[in-house]
């Protein structure tokens, strides 16, 4: 077997993508290695949605020159985001990559590969049209018991500060039986949970007509032998009464809504050109908290958009704490060239923006501990995982809601679902002890 070595960077798509594109590989033999060093192929499945993500991958991108100055024979494409949106910039700025391949093209992986084994030379195919999905692809999932299953691809929302509209293209659906085969077969396979994933799961369906997201969540939720179904990302303009019902009807759909806020103004938010406001976004959350009064909520949030003043930033506090976040991801906004909001006037500056984000992150961290707080001594069913990562003893899971906890090992294995009572709440973890 030959060896591959497959970087990814970025979001649950990305890691979605690159289980596709191991599956690829698998069918002209190559195996997936974590040693970059001893690799016949490497592969950067990328992103570009914040400055930092683009700097990693240059950094790798330098570091894989000199591996390839000692191993010539060694293949080395980009993939993903960054890869639709430089296109063969990228290889003009580092020759030794061999091909970059877009977003809308995982499945000409090894039509690719195998070309440039027979004859050397650059391949670029960053084109991006309304192709056919490709449905049937080989896919090699890295976790066991969790499987993530797209359904959608594209966005349609063109917030004014995001470049995944650019880089992803237009909403296009899975239909609805080539997804429930998809999660049937990997249920078939010994996986218990699964999570659908799309930019904005809750405009499922829309361009098809086939079935909506709620239809799709409880046929997904009625596939013999599931235990767990979970989704990501919700857009709040979206997010339907009949998806919040579906949740609450369905047996093993989790109690865990991920809604991105991205502010807390009226004047902010239209500038991000996310449509809803935050009345409406404060209605949604309490439709959420009387239908699922369990379900935690999370979010992300941009400081720093451009014309953000003192004011805006500390009513957007104010709106943090009145919505009560389980838990939230925080980004310093990062200017992308092509998106409206990067030529905007008011740019906030470094320093401005990083006192703001550890501000919103000590607000946060408070409420995330009180919540978890209202834990200690309750009883959760946790999905076991394994071993936590710096001690054997002490395994981790999840619970229903998606919160992270910790227990000392007795005899329980991954993919056990165990009753686990919390005795030590903190900011990110529950700790506590299994029942
Ligand atoms: N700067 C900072 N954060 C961004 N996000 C998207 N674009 C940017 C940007 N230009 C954040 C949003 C989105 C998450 C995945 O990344 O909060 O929900
Ligand atoms: Fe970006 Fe907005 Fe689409 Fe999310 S909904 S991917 S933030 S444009």
């Amino acid at each position: 077997m030959k060896k591959a070595f497959i970087g990814v960077y970025g979001c649950q798509m990305n890691v979605s993508d690159a289980e596709r594109m191991e599956g690829q590989l698998g069918t002209i033999g190559y195996e997936r290695t974590e040693a970059m060093g001893e690799a016949d192929l490497i592969l950067l499945n990328t992103c570009c949605v914040r400055e930092t993500a683009e700097d990693k991958v240059y950094g790798k991108i330098g570091e894989i020159k000199h591996i390839k100055e000692r191993n010539p024979n060694l293949i080395f494409g980009i993939t993903g985001c960054m890869a639709q949106k430089e296109g063969e910039k990228l290889i003009r700025r580092a020759p030794h990559i061999d091909f970059v391949l877009g977003t809308n093209k995982v499945h000409e992986l090894v039509h690719v590969v195998k070309g440039i084994q027979a004859e050397r030379g650059h391949v670029v195919d960053v084109s991006i049209g309304e192709t056919e999905l490709p449905e049937g692809m080989p896919v090699t999932r890295g976790g066991k018991f969790s499987a993530w299953v797209p359904i959608m691809y594209g966005c349609n929302n063109f917030c004014t500060y995001c470049i995944v509209p650019y880089v992803r293209g237009r909403e296009r659906s899975r239909l609805p039986e080539d997804v429930v085969r998809e999660v049937e077969e990997a249920v078939g396979k010994g996986y218990k949970e699964i999570t659908l994933l799309g930019q904005n799961v809750n405009s499922y369906g829309k361009d098809h007509g086939k079935a909506d997201f709620a239809e799709l969540l409880s046929r997904v939720d009625a596939v013999p032998g599931i235990q767990r179904v979970r989704f990501m990302t919700s857009h709040p303009k979206d997010l339907s009464d009949r998806v919040i019902e579906a949740i609450r009807d369905g047996k093993h759909i989790c109690e865990h809504i991920h809604l991105p806020v991205q502010h807390g103004t009226n004047r902010i938010l239209k500038a991000m050109n996310r449509v809803y406001t935050v009345e409406k976004y404060r209605d949604l959350a309490r439709k959420i908290r009387e239908n699922l009064p369990e379900a935690s909520i999370t979010t992300d949030i941009i400081v720093g958009f451009p014309g953000e003043t003192e004011e805006d930033f500390h009513a957007m506090l104010d709106f943090i704490k009145e919505i009560r976040y389980d838990s939230a991801y925080t980004f310093l906004y990062s200017r992308r060239s092509g998106t409206p909001a990067a030529t905007m006037e008011n740019q906030v500056d470094e320093a401005c923006k990083k006192r703001r984000l550890s501000e919103l992150m000590d607000v946060q961290n408070g409420i995330s501990r009180e919540i978890n707080e209202a834990l200690r001594g309750k009883t959760v069913e946790v999905m076991v995982e394994g071993a936590s990562k710096n001690d054997d003893e002490i395994w981790t899971g999840r619970t229903r809601t998606n919160k992270i906890v910790l227990w000392r090992h007795g005899a329980e294995a991954p993919g056990d679902f165990v009753q686990v009572r919390i005795t030590q709440p903190q900011t990110w973890v529950l700790k506590g002890e299994i029942q």
